[in-house]
């Protein structure tokens, strides 16, 4: 009989039956200072058929240990200190904290010795333990900016302090623009994470900056947004014309037009932007500000015009450099593209092409024009033809001399790639017209010497 009851109730607390004898819903509570607590405990058998005795006591976290209360099921006994404070909540033997205070923080164990009254002599022990944290809700945080004002890129760092006027256990995050910071080696942050140290500012770091604070009984407190603005640059400087064609820093206009340059960069504050010319000898400013105007009469004029942006705050400077190529597009394309050096191959064909097809143009428009087809023809006249100078539709060669100053080359392929190979300088080209016009005045000189030769 005593055999199998053993066997019984050792069956019992291997199964874990026991165990379900008190329930437990929560053993870890969050409390909010000045709000009561409940430490719920639900029994899980009939009170009217066992005897109960127990104990709730309270373990600091320094470590001191209070009993509480001492309860049966019909009496409870509360320590005189917490008298009033404490209320046991029978028969479940739930304790009712009614205002926590910082003080009550720790491990709150209930301890409970059941006994059948079937089993009289056999006293099952069931113990308990719940933690308790005790916060003060985080109020809204606030950030101080040192310094105050703005700073200069490299050259400063910013302390950012996150503060709140109530909360315990707060634990802070920030944020820049909306976004979590990310990392870097140039923020520090402090233990508690409510200083953020940027040193030393960059533009990255500009931005409208928030911190963050929370704890166990408080939702995500933002603060509002300190700005914080930095002065960096210039950077990026470039220079940019709607007009005209570009090639890397050589931008060439038509003779007589009206052509705008404007000159940017990324600054903080603005920059001030000067420009220079370089053409003389001389360097000089021509205006200030970030446009410049310039009309351009002279033919075959390379100027060199420097773009300078400064920053006052940083008081760092950039420079950008161009060259303005007066001359129209038929010419000026293939010098700039000589001179421009580092040009892509692509522009090269293209101003080739244009300039095969511009050459095509004037040879068909040319055809209509009376002196220049007479030009071709003292060209391309055949040697038979040419043995008969007089029936060359020319009654005498003199007539021809002093009318075709400024012919080009007519319509030869030949001569057309030629100047888009080395055709480099102007003056090459211009060298190409003496020549074709030297030719043509020393053909009347001598035209019986070779004609009937
Ligand atoms: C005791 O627990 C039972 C079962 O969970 C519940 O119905 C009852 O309301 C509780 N009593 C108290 C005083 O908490
Ligand atoms: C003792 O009584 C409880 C409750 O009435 C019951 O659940 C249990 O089975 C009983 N134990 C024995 C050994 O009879
Ligand atoms: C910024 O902090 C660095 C160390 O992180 C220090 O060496 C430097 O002097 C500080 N600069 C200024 C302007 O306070
Ligand atoms: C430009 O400078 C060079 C040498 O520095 C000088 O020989 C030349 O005469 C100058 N030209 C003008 C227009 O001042
Ligand atoms: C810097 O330039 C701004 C205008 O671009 C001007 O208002 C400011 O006074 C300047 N500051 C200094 C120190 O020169």
């Amino acid at each position: 009989m005593e055999a199998t009851l053993y066997v019984r109730w050792a069956l019992l607390i291997l199964t874990g039956v026991h165990s379900e004898l008190i329930y437990v819903p929560a053993l870890r509570h969050h409390g909010v200072e000045g709000t009561p607590l409940l430490l719920s405990v639900e029994t899980r058998f009939p009170l009217d058929a066992v005897d109960v005795q127990g104990t709730w006591s309270h373990t600091r976290p320094s470590g001191a240990r209070t009993t509480l209360v001492t309860f049966t099921k019909d009496t409870a006994i509360t320590d005189m200190t917490y008298r009033g404070r404490l209320l046991l909540r029978q028969p479940n033997a739930s304790l009712l904290i009614r205002r926590l205070t910082l003080e009550d923080e720790g491990v709150y164990h209930l301890s409970l010795n059941i006994e059948f009254h079937n089993q009289t002599g056999r006293v099952i022990k069931q113990e308990r333990a719940m933690h308790v944290t005790v916060d003060v809700p985080v109020s809204t945080p606030v950030v101080a900016k040192t310094p105050a004002y703005a700073v200069v890129e490299d050259k400063a760092n910013v302390t950012l302090s996150c503060s709140v006027e109530r909360g315990t256990r707060v634990a802070f995050r920030w944020l820049r623009d909306n976004a979590a910071l990310g990392p870097s080696d140039r923020y520090h942050l402090s233990a508690d994470s409510s200083t953020l140290l940027v040193s030393p500012v960059r533009k990255e770091d500009r931005g409208a900056y928030r911190c963050v604070a929370s704890n166990a009984v408080s939702r995500a407190q933002h603060s509002s947004a300190v700005e914080l603005n930095v002065y960096y640059g210039p950077y990026n400087l470039e220079v940019n014309s709607g007009q005209g064609l570009r090639t890397g820093e050589v931008f060439t206009i038509n003779p007589g037009e009206l052509a705008f340059f404007e000159c940017r960069a990324d600054s903080n504050p603005p920059n001030s932007y000067v420009w220079i010319s370089k053409s003389r000898n001389s360097t000089q400013v021509i205006t200030e500000g970030p446009r410049l105007e310039v009309v351009s009469y002279r033919l075959a004029q390379a100027e060199e015009y420097t773009c300078r942006a400064f920053n006052n705050a940083t008081q760092k400077q950039d420079e950008a450099q161009f060259t303005l190529v007066v001359a129209s597009l038929g010419t000026g394309k293939e010098k700039h593209t000589a001179e421009g050096g580092a040009v892509s191959p692509l522009a090269v064909i293209i101003v080739c092409s244009l300039f095969v097809i511009g050459c095509m143009l004037l040879f068909f428009l040319r055809r209509s024009c009376h002196p220049k087809r007479v030009l071709m023809n003292i060209y391309n006249r055949p040697l038979s033809e040419q043995k008969r100078p007089h029936r060359s539709g020319h009654e005498d060669a003199t007539e021809d001399f002093g009318i075709y100053e400024f012919v080009s080359i007519p319509g030869k392929m030949e001569s057309a790639q030629a100047s888009c190979r080395s055709l480099a300088r102007l003056e090459s080209v211009q060298d190409a017209h003496t020549t074709i016009y030297d030719v043509i005045r020393h053909v009347p000189e001598t035209p019986s010497h070779s004609l009937l030769k």
